[in-house]
């Protein structure tokens, strides 16, 4: 095709981060066998031989956290056993099918909740929603996140859709997060210091009285780069 009038162009930012198929598929070797010859070890190419972006999965769903993050997270879950996991940002779901994995194996009790404001990429079969609940809210709208009141503590809250974080960190510090509660910011806090380092130390630095950096888990991997914090104790006003 090469009649650029003949359809609307997509904006292409809406993929990045995520790639156009929630769906995962297993990696395809197109130019080398899967099983290479012993007597030709040495000779055998030493790159991935496929695409590594959407190489993470759990289970057969993509997931948009690297071996790095996983094992943060995992030791943050651990520490905190959370009875509650909230998740912006859903896509495929394969994130929430971790966290309910990964506190079930823990014998833990945690509710895990996904928002997003388009539900229809989510790749989990029904079958296996026990403790995940999905639900619709536009992080651009604050009164759609008016639901998520009356959670049980502990609690881990993560921005992982990256839209309008900042109002939605002052939100779930006034509405949603008891001391000791963790708010994450997920991917973006290396690319807002690149491109906007006063607004971001500005904001940041507004959170002092609310909110602590958790030096154990903030230089763990590059996606939660500095974006690891915790709700300090609430003063008296
Ligand atoms: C990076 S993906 C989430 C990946 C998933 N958490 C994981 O780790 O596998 C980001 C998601 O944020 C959602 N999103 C983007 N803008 C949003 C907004 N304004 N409100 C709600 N969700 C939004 C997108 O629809 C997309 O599914």
């Amino acid at each position: 095709m090469n009649d650029y009038s003949a359809e609307e162009f997509l904006d292409l930012s809406k993929f990045s981060g995520l790639g156009e198929d929630p769906a995962y598929h297993p990696p395809v070797l197109s130019d080398r066998p899967r099983d290479w010859p012993l007597d030709q070890w040495d000779e055998a190419p030493r790159d991935l031989g496929y695409s590594d972006f959407s190489r993470y999965q759990w289970r057969g769903l993509r997931l948009l956290k690297d071996p790095d993050t996983q094992a943060a997270l995992h030791d943050l879950v651990f520490e905190l056993k959370p009875r509650t996991i909230v998740e912006l940002g859903v896509y495929g779901g394969g994130s929430l099918a971790w966290f309910r994995d990964l506190t079930r194996l823990m014998g833990l009790d945690t509710q895990v909740i996904g928002i997003d404001r388009d539900l229809s990429r989510c790749q989990i079969p029904q079958d296996e929603m026990h403790n995940i609940s999905l639900r619709e809210a536009d992080c651009n709208d604050l009164s759609t996140f008016e639901q998520l009141k009356d959670l049980a503590h502990p609690l881990i809250f993560i921005d992982d859709a990256h839209a309008n974080t900042f109002n939605i960190m002052r939100w779930a510090v006034d509405h949603l997060l008891d001391e000791g509660d963790y708010f994450i910011i997920e991917d973006m806090i290396p690319y807002w210091y690149r491109y906007s380092p006063q607004h971001l130390i500005q904001y940041l630095s507004s959170f002092r009285d609310v909110l602590s950096m958790d030096m154990v888990y903030a230089n763990t991997s590059p996606q939660l780069d500095r974006g690891v914090f915790r709700r300090l104790p609430k003063k008296d006003r």
